[in-house]
């Protein structure tokens, strides 16, 4: 059964993993998306490529296999900025967005934020989104303030003009899809708060560039991060964005090989953007790699990836809603929400839960998410999740339903 306008069997013969048995011979029903998607045969056949054929070091020799593999590493940053809206000079190739976030904080976090200046973030962050700003707020004696979280599942912007008159907010940075409850946070309006009073806005984009259609220039923020493994990618590539003038006057990260201009016995002047932030040699293969994904995702279109997973998560919501004893996480606005659906059944402790639905082949994450704020907020030490993307169908949905009923069952709910 086809779910939406995108050609679903075509797109699932193009991930081999998706034909894998798991327990017993139970056809494999992927639902751990947010943690990270499966990859595409394009994506597996580029990385081989360039093994295969074209591996070499990058910007630094004249060789042909150097040339090669520097025009198709340059070849990804072009297609990134093309994808999110940017310029190529302002994107840096990271290893995630947790090393995206954590530069931030140490290169432009220690040169802006002093005693007594605030950072604001949210209850519904990521750890990476968290801990990176306790470092920097302890270590400068300023403070760390969060935005509240409604019971739908929806900050509490109210809060942030509180923060905002205070006049000591030096940052905002918030997730633009909460990873638990997928909440599409209204980023627009924050930044329009925060530009207002001069505070610059970090979107983590981490769960959203996967699943929605973003234009960094209308978003309009000031740093922007995001993850290729969560797009079709390969592990270890992140993308960082930030405003030209703003990575100008920041300090590097990591420093050492390429980073630099000149070096001499006791200084440096460093190399311009991006390469002053990208020190030793980068993840070359999966940067390249990555370039086959996001082909593939602007082959389906963005719209689309959105339109199938409403499709998916509406009819999925529809089904969870019934079933005895399921409590549910999240608004029910579609509009407001991507595909990630957190719930709770009866008793039953999140990793029991996934254990039993693991048994009919059906992968769920279990857990805190990497989201203890969020979970004491919720007054809950753990929810199961299931998330989803392009290669899904309802026919898995059901499956899926299928298997949450038996574990009611088993546990008498
Ligand atoms: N951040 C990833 C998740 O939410 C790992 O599962």
């Amino acid at each position: 059964m086809q779910a939406s306008t995108i050609n679903i069997e075509n797109i699932r013969r193009d991930f081999p993993i998706l034909q894998r048995k798991v327990h017993n011979n139970k056809p494999l029903v992927y639902f751990d998306n947010a943690a990270t998607t499966q990859k595409p045969i394009q994506v597996i056949d580029s990385i081989h490529n360039y093994y295969l054929n074209y591996n070499s070091n990058i910007h630094r020799a004249v060789h042909q296999l150097a040339e090669e593999a520097t025009a198709a590493y340059e070849l990804t940053r072009d297609k990134v900025a093309k994808f999110i809206n940017v310029n190529r000079e302002e994107l840096i190739f990271v290893r995630g967005t947790t090393e995206a976030i954590n530069l931030i904080a140490y290169s432009w976090g220690r040169q802006n934020v002093q005693k007594g200046d605030i950072v604001v973030t949210t209850e519904y962050e990521h750890h990476s989104n968290i801990v990176p700003w306790q470092l920097l707020t302890k270590e400068k004696e300023a403070k760390l303030e969060y935005i509240g979280v409604d019971d739908n599942g929806e900050l509490i912007l109210d809060q942030l003009d509180d923060y905002l008159n205070t006049g000591r907010v030096k940052l905002v940075t918030v997730s633009h899809m909460s990873n638990v409850l997928g909440t599409i946070t209204n980023a627009e309006e924050i930044i329009r708060r925060c530009h207002k009073k001069g505070v610059k806005v970090l979107v983590d984009a981490a769960q959203s560039v996967p699943h929605i259609k973003v234009d960094v220039q209308k978003l309009d923020c000031d740093f922007f991060a995001f993850s290729a493994h969560k797009m079709l990618g390969p592990t270890g590539v992140g993308v960082l964005w930030a405003r030209k003038e703003i990575l100008e006057n920041m300090q590097p990260f990591n420093a050492g090989g390429d980073m630099i201009r000149e070096v001499h016995k006791y200084n440096t002047t460093w190399n311009d953007l991006p390469y002053k932030f990208e020190a030793g040699t980068p993840n070359i293969a999966d940067v390249i790699g990555f370039s086959a994904a996001l082909d593939y995702l602007e082959n389906i279109g963005m719209d689309k990836v959105r339109e199938h997973e409403i499709e998916l998560t509406k009819y999925a919501l529809e089904k969870m809603s019934v079933i005895k004893g399921i409590k549910l996480y999240g608004t029910p606005d579609m509009n407001k929400r991507g595909g990630v659906i957190s719930f709770n059944l009866g008793d039953i402790h999140p990793h029991d839960l996934a254990t039993i639905i693991d048994e009919d082949g059906v992968a769920i994450r279990s857990g805190h998410h990497c989201a203890q704020v969020l979970m004491e907020r919720l007054d809950v030490s753990a929810t199961s999740r299931a998330s989803f993307y392009i290669y899904n169908t309802k026919e898995e949905v059901d499956v899926f339903i299928r298997s949450l009923n038996r574990a009611r069952e088993l546990f008498r709910i």
